[in-house]
């Protein structure tokens, strides 16, 4: 294995965990997939609140320095790319520090870099990713808060339903999203051997991750 390699894995490891490994190890051989997790906002939204005080704002231009040193290993997760028409984000500060951050992207299509495929969206419909809550304030409630006020946001713009994906294995997305109402509803992903690939979409299921 070639450092950079043996790096990477190491980064990939430290902020997402072994499991987030060993699907990035089936991506390389050519098996992707992802549960599609969605919500409504037509249900009443639950009062999530992070376990320590935080402030919660959409980001700044002036913000851009913080968001890259949080993100630095974060290569999936460019600012320049999300910073779209329609795509918007939302911080989370602790004493001042920049600690977390969740996207919300509208439109025709969400981009799902890892498939390389588009997700389709209704007018009413958002997709919320790039969740990221710095290694040393996980645990605390943030990401799920975060939901939460992002859903009420969104809500008031008349979005009414919000979409979003992660790994099977990542099962600390999954409870984090489980907080905030999300729960898998299908499993979209890709087999690709050399020049072959299948695209499929099939419902969520404990026998179809
Ligand atoms: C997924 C993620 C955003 C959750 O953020 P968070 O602010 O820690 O959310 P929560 O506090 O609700 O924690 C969610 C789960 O993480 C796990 N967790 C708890 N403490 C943890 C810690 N110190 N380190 C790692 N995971 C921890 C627990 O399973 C927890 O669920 P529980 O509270 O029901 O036990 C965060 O783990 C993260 O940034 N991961 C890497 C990027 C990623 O996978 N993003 C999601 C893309 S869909």
């Amino acid at each position: 294995m070639s450092t950079s390699l043996i790096q990477r894995f190491w980064d990939v490891f430290r902020r997402e965990g072994l499991r987030s490994c060993w699907a990035r190890c089936m991506g390389a051989c050519g098996y992707k997939r992802l549960y599609l997790l969605s919500r409504s906002l037509h249900e009443p939204l639950p009062e999530t609140r992070a376990k320590i005080p935080v402030h919660m704002d959409w980001l700044r231009p002036e913000d851009e320095a913080d968001y890259e040193a949080l993100l630095t290993t974060a290569r999936d997760w460019p600012l320049t790319r999300r910073q779209g028409a329609g795509n918007r984000c939302l911080t989370a500060r602790v004493d001042g520090r920049l600690v977390s951050v969740m996207w919300a992207c509208m439109g025709k299509a969400a981009r799902i870099d890892y498939l390389a495929q588009d997700l389709p969206l209704a007018a009413h419909e958002a997709y919320l990713c790039g969740a990221y809550t710095e290694p040393a304030f996980r645990g605390h409630g943030i990401a799920p808060a975060m939901s939460v006020e992002l859903l009420r946001r969104l809500r008031e713009e008349g979005i009414t339903r919000a979409i979003r994906a992660t790994w099977p294995e990542n099962t600390a997305a999954l409870r984090a999203h489980a907080k905030a109402g999300f729960q898998p509803f299908a499993l979209m992903g890709r087999v690709q051997i050399g020049r072959w690939g299948r695209s499929f979409t099939r419902p969520a299921g404990p026998a179809n991750a």
